[in-house]
């Protein structure tokens, strides 16, 4: 899976995109994900991504050429399956999105800043406006970066245990995990259920379905 992210802020993208499984993901060459300045594809002495909007307002709105230039070049080396645009008016990301998006094989994330981006880039490359929550954030970046995590701990051999994601409470039926422990067995009085202990794994597969869907139930009360 390769993942072309375009930015005007790169900056809060590079680091987070360094660590973890992230990172090992892409070291394993599973994924590929390519962090895309904005601001190299503007013109001028200030190379200016941003502008104020036609009519007024507030805010400050992406420009068109930058964006277009950056997505052209992109659109001509291969196919995309989605080109995405990050905003908090786009139909919301849940398991079942992130799981067909994590089919891709090459996909564009489109983050926005400021007011917004300038709407005949999506009316000319947007394949979907995705939301990460009914909430506003100041940039798409940290969406995108939700995004990425969501899709890339999906692709096959990213995750140590392939059985991970798959057995994850939002991919089962009774959409809770059981709550989970580590050593040691007691600490500071608190001890570890002893169905956990004895190794049966019969009884803790039981055990584990009914503390999730206790969860469930204390949740949606
Ligand atoms: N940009 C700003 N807020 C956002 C949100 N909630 N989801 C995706 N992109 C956004």
């Amino acid at each position: 899976m390769r993942i072309d992210v375009i930015s005007a802020v790169p900056k809060i993208l590079r680091s987070p995109l360094r660590e973890s499984i992230i990172k090992r993901a892409q070291a394993k060459k599973l994924v590929r994900i390519y962090v895309h300045d904005l601001r190299k594809y503007a013109e001028g002495k200030y190379r200016q991504v941003d502008d104020k909007p036609f009519g007024g307002g507030g805010g400050m709105v992406l420009k068109p050429e930058p964006m277009f230039k950056c997505i052209e070049k992109l659109l001509s080396k291969r196919k995309y399956d989605e080109v995405i645009y990050l905003t908090p008016q786009g139909v919301k990301l849940n398991q079942r999105k992130a799981n067909k998006l994590s089919l891709s094989e090459n996909i564009i994330l489109i983050c926005g800043h400021y007011k917004g981006v300038d709407q005949r880039v999506i009316d000319k490359f947007v394949t979907m406006e995705l939301s990460i929550g009914d909430y506003v954030l100041t940039g798409g970046e940290t969406a995108a970066l939700v995004v990425i995590d969501a899709l890339i701990r999906l692709v096959p051999g990213v995750l140590g245990n392939s059985e991970s994601a798959l057995s994850d409470s939002f991919q089962t039926e009774s959409k809770f995990d059981a709550p989970v422990y580590t050593r040691p067995a007691e600490f500071e009085g608190m001890k570890v259920p002893d169905v956990l202990l004895k190794g049966n794994h019969k009884e803790i597969k039981e055990w584990r379905h009914k503390q999730g869907l206790k969860k469930y139930r204390k949740v949606k009360k």
